[in-house]
């Protein structure tokens, strides 16, 4: 199998064929996304919310999600796997933003990492794509500083916001990111930035004129209950699936037809 890497992202981008990018943060699940062929997997920090149970991506630490990413980079054969610097790991000065990009690709062998930010973290990209580390960008809903703005709601709707984010955009190609992730934001604007930077643009809720799209994928196989935005498409009711046949083994259980006369040594 021939591997995904940042080249074949931009190369995509220029045959104007779509990215397709889950989340995953362990071995069995990235196993069959990896198979299925999705080109990127992201080990997010939205293993806060969604493996550790917190209500923000904030409390996980570098080595939780190092735990994480090894696991998943176990089991990929050909996609790229992008890990999250998470939360209180890069912010301080871009050496501290360095060394935690080093600890992601040595520890848990990566193949490029994600932040968050726009021009203030710039200094940091350059630092570590100099390193010889990829870098994803990620603009627009940046749940990391949910407090600042305090609501989860679409952002960049007004046109001096949308001004700033492609601006910052700009910044982020020119600091050396190979790709930028754009959440919840006006497709209008989603497109506009894709068309006016080189490097491929990753959407979740930034509409159909970006290069390419990424789901959480507790969100995409409908494990999550009472989250319903917009641009989530559920193609299963895992928890619904799940729901039925953990009821139907109790009941098994309860009526003692399991285990039964083959199923016994
Ligand atoms: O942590 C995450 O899952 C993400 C995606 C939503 C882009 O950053
Ligand atoms: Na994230």
């Amino acid at each position: 199998i021939k591997r995904v890497t940042t080249h074949t992202l931009q190369w995509m981008k220029q045959r104007n064929e779509k990215i397709s990018m889950l989340t995953a943060y362990d071995y069995s699940m990235a196993r069959i996304f990896d198979h299925s062929g999705i080109d990127v997997i992201l080990v997010g920090d939205s293993a806060s919310n969604v493996m550790a149970g917190h209500e923000t991506t904030l409390p996980i630490t570098l080595d939780q999600m190092i735990y994480h990413a090894q696991s998943v980079v176990r089991a990929c054969k050909r996609c790229l796997v992008i890990v999250d610097l998470p939360f209180g790991s890069y912010q301080g000065n871009s050496k501290e933003a360095l060394n935690s990009a080093i600890r992601i690709m040595k520890e848990a062998g990566a193949h490029g990492i994600k932040l968050e930010g726009g021009e203030e973290v710039c200094d940091s990209i350059k630092r570590i794509v100099s390193a010889g580390v990829p870098v994803m960008g990620h603009l627009g809903l940046t749940p990391q500083s949910i407090y600042k703005f305090g609501t989860y709601t679409v952002r960049a709707r007004e046109e001096e916001e949308a001004e700033m984010l492609l601006r910052n955009a700009e910044a982020l190609q020119e600091a050396g990111c190979f790709s930028l992730v754009l959440e919840k934001i006006p497709a209008t604007l989603g497109a506009r930035v894709a068309e006016k930077l080189r490097i491929p643009v990753i959407g979740i809720g930034a509409g159909n004129g970006v290069d390419g799209q990424v789901l959480v994928m507790h969100d995409m196989l409908g494990i999550t209950q009472n989250f319903s935005p917009r641009f989530l498409r559920r193609y299963l009711n895992l928890f619904e699936d799940i729901s039925d046949a953990t009821r139907k083994y109790i009941g098994d259980i309860k009526s003692r037809d399991f285990p039964n006369e083959r199923e016994q040594y």
